[in-house]
């Protein structure tokens, strides 16, 4: 299929062939940018800094809301173009459409709003003003799980604080990245304040961004294990991060939950883009009283989840990303089973082959399996069974990630008590999603570092500079 938003971009000789993970076909071949070609990027990046942070606040915030407008106006292709190369079904993709424009659109009016503040003087003779001020040129690297939503979230923030940003978009899924290009250069983004550099070397280009003088920041969403070598690399030239990475998502069900809610919310948290999401829900411990009837309605709605291709009607999972991510979600099912898991649903790759794997439900997880501490990245939900409140905070926060929690309960007390007992950026309290632009994204422990979306995300792009006026006299 032929794409519009792309047609500036085909280039039959270039060395990238993006494929279909539903169908193994090649969507498209575009060109490469080599560890030289983005070096002269970053330079014109840089000098393109001046002009775009003198604009107003006002000003900048007019070109993100006609991107985000284009954006929303080009909502099927986009999602089409999603569907086509990371395989989530189009209802997804559309969703993430708006999800992502959603982010143009908060930023350019947070933009204008990037305040400073005067604080009450130490001495009479003296003002104190903090101001806030463009970091400088930003650079991020983004994941294909969300190929357009995890670049707007970034991408957005930086130019409304005065950053020009370049984009170095996941080898599996660059042409999102490259759509979402071409509708900023409709916007009147500057080329050079906005660069996506498509590679299939991300080690090489990776390692240019990280260690450029001339970028100020990094920010990164994917695994834990790269985010921890490009913190590494960011240190030579002690570059600010934000780090969005990996999680091992808790969702516990208590005794006293609605559980229509919580087998809804456990439906959407765990199975949402085939459970390829640094969020999905990743263990489930269910509380005695409820384990059994709660396994059985789970089941019976996993079992209802239609396995297909993302762009066929009615597709509720769609394939995962590749074939090294169904052996990997595959082994780590076999090795539960072999240690003593019961399987109610699933358990192999799917009949229709290729990179789809069965929506699966395992149940009698205990602790020491694998797959306990594995963010698992695929359609397969482990069920834990738990008795004590104590006793399940302690087993949710044992683990080194920090992302996202859930939890469905109706006791007041416990309700507060479990919210700020578990150890994460991010809690879901009888809800199974918690993603929208208003809210602080983000992780602790080694989930990550900053937060993404609403009024803290722009701080992330801007310095705060103290200035202190003296000799002004009593
Ligand atoms: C992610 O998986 O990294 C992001 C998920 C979201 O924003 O909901």
């Amino acid at each position: 299929m032929a794409f519009s938003l792309l047609s500036a971009y085909e280039n039959s000789a270039g060395s990238i062939t993006v494929q279909n993970p539903a169908t193994g076909a090649a969507v498209m071949t575009i060109r490469e940018y080599s560890a030289g070609d983005v070096e002269a990027i970053v330079k014109k990046a840089q000098a393109s800094l001046p002009a775009w942070s003198k604009r107003t606040g006002k000003d900048r915030a007019a070109v993100l809301k006609r991107w985000n407008d284009l954006i929303l106006e080009n909502q099927e292709e986009l999602a089409q173009i999603i569907t086509a190369e990371c395989g989530k079904p189009l209802a997804e993709a559309r969703g993430e459409v708006a999800y992502g424009a959603s982010f143009v659109e908060w930023f350019a009016e947070e933009g204008k709003r990037a305040y400073g503040d005067v604080i009450p003087t130490h001495n009479p003779a003296s003002r104190i003003v903090v101001m806030k001020q463009p970091i400088g040129v930003v650079a991020a690297i983004t994941p294909w799980n969300f190929p357009v939503a995890m670049i707007t979230r970034k991408v957005a923030p930086a130019l409304a604080a005065g950053c020009p940003m370049i984009v170095k978009p996941a080898e599996a899924t660059p042409l999102s990245a490259l759509a979402i290009e071409e509708l900023a250069r409709r916007a009147g983004i500057p080329d050079d304040v906005f660069r996506i550099v498509t590679t299939s070397s991300p080690r090489e280009v990776g390692e240019v961004l990280t260690t450029h003088p001339l970028i100020k920041k990094i920010s990164f969403t994917g695994s834990t294990a790269v985010g921890k070598i490009l913190m590494r690399q960011s240190a030579d030239t002690v570059k600010k991060v934000s780090m969005e990475l990996g999680g091992n998502a808790p969702f516990i069900v208590f005794d006293d939950a609605d559980l229509d809610a919580a087998v809804e919310g456990a439906l959407i948290s765990k199975y949402r883009n085939a459970g390829q999401t640094c969020v999905c829900a990743n263990r489930f411990y269910i509380q005695d009283g409820i384990y059994d009837a709660f396994i059985t309605r789970f089941a019976e709605r996993v079992a209802s989840l239609r396995v297909g291709d993302g762009s066929e009607n009615g597709t509720d999972v769609g394939p995962l990303i590749n074939a090294a991510a169904v052996e990997k979600v595959n082994a780590l099912v076999k090795s539960a089973v072999t240690d003593g898991a019961r399987t109610v649903l699933g358990g192999t790759p799917d009949a229709r082959g290729g990179n789809f794997y069965a929506p699966t439900l395992l149940a009698d997880i205990t602790p020491d399996m694998d797959i306990a501490r594995a963010e698992i990245f695929g359609p397969v939900a482990t069920v834990f069974r738990f008795t004590s409140e104590d006793d399940v905070v302690a087993q949710a926060n044992d683990t080194p990630y920090g992302l996202a929690a859930y939890f469905y309960a109706r006791d007041l007390g416990r309700v507060w008590r479990v919210a700020e007992a578990l150890e994460y950026g991010m809690v879901g309290i009888n809800e199974g999603i918690l993603s929208t632009e208003v809210a602080p994204f983000g992780g602790i422990k080694e989930s990550g570092v900053g937060r993404e979306g609403s009024r803290y995300g722009i701080d992330e792009y801007m310095e705060m500079k103290y200035c202190l006026f003296g000799g002004l006299g009593n």
